[in-house]
């Protein structure tokens, strides 16, 4: 059975299609990958079009493709920003639902938002990124989706240098490491 994981915010810029990404690398060690690229901004195709041996396929996906289903272990899908019926199309066909968000207040109302989506329809977690766990406002963040009854992952992502120069590259196992534990903790939970 194919296991659909939507990685989906709102918000753009937080780190969606890296999460996609890394997720595939690190998912093709678990079985077959396929990453569908749900945002017509094509950010995952053109970070993944020239790259030779790729471990995972991917494809340009719309509404009609999303539904489709292909046989693969794992397909994730990558999604655009803005509300749109993609999203909501891309959360009705998953197993699982990653919302990504950096932590800061100001985004929190957009990923209560999509919190508001999703949970009476899929499995889903809040995956922190971009973070740095000396600020005052990844506590307050924490703190607040704790109060919320949001469910989150137990590892966040920090921001990181090698994590933003991988674009364009295949992530290597050093740069790879803490998503290693979001994948570890979906897995146990698929
Ligand atoms: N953990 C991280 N540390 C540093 N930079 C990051 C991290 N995650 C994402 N970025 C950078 O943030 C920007 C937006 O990320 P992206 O994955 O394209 O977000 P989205 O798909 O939500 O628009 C990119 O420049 C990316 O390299
Ligand atoms: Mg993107």
């Amino acid at each position: 059975m194919t296991k659909t994981i939507t990685i989906a915010n709102s918000k753009g810029g937080v780190g969606k299609t890296t999460t996609a990404v890394f997720l595939a690398t690190l998912l093709s060690q678990y079985g077959t990958v396929l990453l569908k690229d749900a945002d017509q901004q094509g950010s995952a195709t053109e970070w993944l079009e020239d790259l030779e041996e790729l471990p995972f396929d991917y494809e340009i996906a719309n509404i009609r493709s999303l539904s489709k289903s292909k046989n693969y272990d794992y397909v994730i899908i990558d999604t655009p920003p803005q509300n749109s019926d993609i999203i909501v199309t891309a959360i009705d066909v998953a197993d699982f639902v990653i919302i990504p968000a950096s932590p800061s207040a100001l985004e929190i109302s957009r990923v209560l938002h999509t919190v508001e989506e999703t949970k009476n329809k899929k499995d889903y977690k809040v995956l922190l990124v971009q973070v740095d766990t000396r600020t005052n406002s990844y506590h307050a963040v924490m703190q607040l989706l704790e109060n919320e009854g949001v469910n989150q992952f137990k590892v966040s992502i920090p921001k990181r240098e090698g994590i933003k120069k991988s674009y364009k590259t295949i992530p290597d196992k050093i740069v790879l490491k803490e998503y290693e534990n979001v994948v570890n903790e979906m897995l146990g939970g698929l």
